[in-house]
């Protein structure tokens, strides 16, 4: 029995991965769905085609949906309720409550005639609308009104994991609102559906309080250190001129949050608390232990003394009010409050920390963050909200009740400590997910912290580890991405780090461990990058900048060179005298031994003999320190 079970487990393996194999050249959806029956025949999509939407979703849908289809295929659709008299030339979406779709999950078929797609809540809808969305071919833009053909096909999907996010630092450096909303609309079209909003930390306040206005006034505003690097940058000196900054008023958030609802995006602010607060104490310096220092937001890296009072009644009827506004303008049930990288030097010489550890009966200052913590949380669930904290908040005696986001790795392994704890995790993990660290080569990369998170890593990322039993797994929530924005000063910036990463992601989030594939998610990725510049997205192709790597012989004078690509699809040329590759340099297929002082270049080319990259140049050269 138990025999005839594996080998009809392997057979549909083998099955399933011929399918995908023969399909994959055809059909690039990201992330990719559950499962896809490609059939013979096309629809074809043309001004007449009409779409409908359950009368419920009409108001919320058919502006977006109109808007989206003149974007990506330039065809004005009409947009209408369900219409049970027409049956051809048509798109229609339909709410249906089948168990088996799940909160998210959908079925499109496209038939030859008219496309019809089912689920059973907004979200799966909209799930729905942007895998057809993916069916449309990425350049049919540049033929307004031209028909186009979608492939017929079965499409029956439903995401592995309901975390699937993105985290968006904006304290480092403030964005403007208009590149918010585009990036809840890009990522939204990938299915990702969590916006992580790092709304504060020591270089800047970023959202309007009415009752405590200092946040923005001054808590928004730092000094002008542009051009010194971050982690070098001079303290502000008291009277010196504020100009770099800005906020989101509440009125800006009202939007974004509706716009975001709109694309099935629940944006989840985060006030980074007791530490990373330099901004808020330089508002309100009454939060600090040192009531002798004055405080301004930090120019950059260097924030010390950045920890409130965990000691004084005050800080925590400041935070309620803060909390009682954000737990109004966000309608997510979940409020980040940090919890990282607590620094507690302060605490130990505050009378009134101490005070409180005493009567608390607390072993020590790691305890005092958790009773910190925890009454955050209970300050978070009286607004009827879940608190996430990072993993620093299972320290001392931890916050039950809490969500985990997991974050540390290497010396720390909260992705298996938090989810055996009891606690329901988000995988956040700093070495595959903090997509602030270079994607290629550095020396070809912007400023950004010495980490290489290239795409294939982030994409290869496994949220449950292989140690958890499945009741441990079960509490594994998903996993998001996470851009700091120390090195991201501006929106072009920012976006070069996004994409096309946040789509690796959205695939790791999304699709089950045994229908991801690194080739056809590659082939998906370059469609996309279509669709992405004719979005205006600023897109990085460091995938295509291949790593030189080498292990010298010294007494030798010989190294032994290797040229890993990130982007496997195409072929690598390399050159060991000087000159740039081209398609007529070898081919590389493994490593090879140089001379000391060779110049290695390597390039990735695809068959029609275009670079899709740079040339990546690599001196072998012993560095003496
Ligand atoms: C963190 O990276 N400090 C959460
Ligand atoms: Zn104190």
């Amino acid at each position: 029995m138990r025999k005839s079970l594996l080998i009809t487990f392997l057979i549909s393996v083998i099955a399933f991965s011929f399918t995908t194999k023969q399909e994959y050249q055809k059909i690039h959806i990201i992330p990719q769905p559950e499962s896809v029956d490609l059939k013979k025949g096309y629809f074809t999509f043309n001004t007449e085609t009409r779409l409908f939407l359950p009368e419920e979703f009409l108001k919320d849908l058919a502006t977006y949906m109109t808007e989206k289809i003149i974007n990506d295929a330039g065809i004005n659709v009409s947009v209408a309720k369900c219409d049970h008299s027409v049956s051809k030339n048509m798109i229609l979406f339909e709410k249906t409550d089948d168990s088996t779709f799940g909160n998210e999950g959908y079925q499109l078929e496209i038939l030859s005639d008219k496309i019809v797609a089912k689920a059973n809540t907004y979200a799966g809808i909209f799930n729905a609308f942007q895998s057809l969305r993916q069916l449309i071919p990425a350049n049919a833009r540049q033929f307004p009104g031209k028909s186009v053909r979608i492939p017929c096909l079965v499409i029956k999907d439903h995401p592995r994991f309901e975390w699937r996010g993105l985290m968006l630092d904006h304290s480092r450096h403030f964005q403007p609102k208009e590149f918010v909303l585009k990036q809840i609309d890009v990522i939204s079209s990938y299915k990702v559906n969590k916006f992580h909003w790092h709304l504060t930390d020591d270089q800047g306040w970023r959202i309007e309080i009415k009752r405590y206005p200092n946040l923005t006034t001054k808590g928004a505003w730092r000094a002008d250190r542009t051009g010194i690097h971050w982690w070098s940058r001079e303290f502000a000196k008291p009277g010196e001129p504020m100009p770099i900054g800005g906020f989101y008023s509440q009125e800006d958030i009202k939007q974004i949050v509706e716009y975001a609802r709109i694309r099935n995006v629940e944006i989840i602010p985060e006030i980074d608390l007791p530490g990373h607060s330099k901004a808020l104490k330089a508002a309100y310096p009454h939060l600090s232990c040192r009531q002798d220092l004055l405080f301004e937001v930090s120019t950059g890296g260097r924030s010390p003394n950045n920890t409130i009072c965990a000691g004084r009644e005050t800080t925590y009827e400041f935070i309620d009010g803060v909390i009682a506004e954000i737990a109004e303008l966000f309608p997510s049930k979940y409020i980040h409050v940090g919890g990282d990288e607590c620094n507690k030097n302060d605490w130990t010489v505050c009378p009134e920390c101490n005070k409180r550890l005493k009567e608390n009966h607390l072993e020590n200052f790691e305890e005092l963050q958790s009773y910190f913590i925890t009454r955050i949380n209970s300050l978070v669930t009286q607004r009827g909200k879940t608190m996430i904290g990072w993993d620093e908040i299972m320290s001392g005696k931890g916050t039950p009740g809490a969500i985990i986001m997991a974050w540390r790795r290497n010396r720390y392994s909260p992705e298996v400590d938090a989810p055996r704890a009891g606690y329901q995790t988000i995988q956040a993990s700093y070495t595959e997910s903090y997509i602030n660290n270079h994607q290629g080569p550095a020396y070809l990369e912007p400023e950004a912290p010495r980490g290489i998170i290239p795409l294939r890593k982030v994409y290869d990322y496994e949220p449950i580890p292989k140690v958890l039993t499945e009741e441990e797994a079960g509490r594994i929530m998903g996993t998001q991405v996470c851009l700091w924005g120390e090195f991201t000063p501006n929106p072009g910036i920012c976006e070069l780090m996004l994409y096309p990463r946040v789509l690796a992601n959205a695939e790791v989030g999304w699709t089950r461990p045994l229908l991801k594939d690194w080739k056809r998610f590659q082939y998906a990725v370059e469609e996309n990058f279509i669709r992405l510049e004719r979005d205006k997205v600023n897109f990085s192709r460091s995938t295509y900048n291949p790593m030189i790597t080498f292990t010298a012989d010294t007494v030798q004078k010989i190294a032994v060179v290797q040229i890993v690509p990130d982007s496997d699809i195409h072929d690598l040329f390399y050159t060991v005298n000087g000159t740039d590759p081209t398609t007529k340099s070898p081919k590389y297929k493994a490593q090879f031994t140089a001379g000391l002082n060779t110049v290695v270049k390597a390039a990735i080319f695809n068959k029609k003999g275009l670079l899709l990259g740079n040339i990546v140049t690599q001196k072998i050269e012993i560095i003496k320190k």
